[in-house]
């Protein structure tokens, strides 16, 4: 299947990036950040520590945290046990519980599963921590996007200011570094670039650059 996998960390513009990807090669973009967050939601939701590893996956064994995925018009809705969850998984909270529960095997084996069965069943733009080096090996594209995190805490900053909000910079570069530290020095598929995977780092460059250079990488193997 010509699956295109996306891995970076948090804040380098992956589901904007995947976005407009997908929509320009006309494959659909799977954010596997938002079945983690989904997850994150159904435990905190069912009021379980995300910190408490035997009572998170004593839920998702007892089936009180199946996400599922589905697409309306091109876009992703997320749901977890049959609720459309798709807003409310967009908090700073959600991702704090998803990073968090992102450590379990328990969490890990059963996402992974969906995901490649998703990925079996059409051409798609997978983006998300270990996408490239478990989730689909034998992608034919690969991509590790980057930047600096000054550069992705400055990109957040302006977000937040766009919003209306008051940020402070040096909050949200420690938010970044915590949460790097956290994804790439878990015990179970920590996140990592793939031996195979191209490097881009979109540090300096422009969003449209950062889309044609990874559009260039897909038309090099005809997705
Ligand atoms: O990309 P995001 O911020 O929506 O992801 C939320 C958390 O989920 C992130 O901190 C780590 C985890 N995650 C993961 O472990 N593996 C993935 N494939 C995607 C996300």
């Amino acid at each position: 299947m010509l699956n295109i996998a996306i891995d970076g960390p948090v804040g380098a513009g992956k589901s904007t990036i995947a976005d407009e990807v997908s929509r320009r090669l006309g494959i659909l973009h799977l954010d596997t950040g938002a079945m983690y967050r989904a997850v994150g939601l159904a435990v905190t939701d069912a009021g379980i520590d995300p910190q408490n590893e035997a009572a998170v996956a004593a839920l998702c064994d007892d089936g009180g945290a199946r996400v599922d995925v589905r697409y309306e018009n091109g876009a992703q809705v997320t749901l977890v046990n049959g609720l459309d969850v798709t807003g409310r998984i967009r908090t700073q909270e959600a991702g704090t519980a998803a990073s968090a529960v992102s450590r379990y095997p328990a969490v890990r084996h059963m996402l992974v599963a969906r995901q490649r069965e998703l990925a079996r069943e059409q051409p798609m733009l997978v983006d998300g921590r270990d996408i490239g080096t478990v989730v689909l090996p034998d992608a034919p594209v690969k991509v590790y996007l980057t930047a600096t995190p000054e550069a992705r805490a400055t990109r957040r900053l302006n977000q937040l200011r766009e919003k209306g909000e008051n940020p402070d910079f040096e909050a949200i570069l420690a938010e970044v570094n915590a949460r790097d530290h956290q994804d790439m020095t878990r015990a179970v598929d920590p996140l990592r670039q793939a031996a195979d995977a191209v490097l881009v780092d979109s540090s300096n460059l422009s969003f449209e650059q950062t889309v044609q250079a990874i559009l260039r990488l897909a038309e090099a193997v005809h997705v």
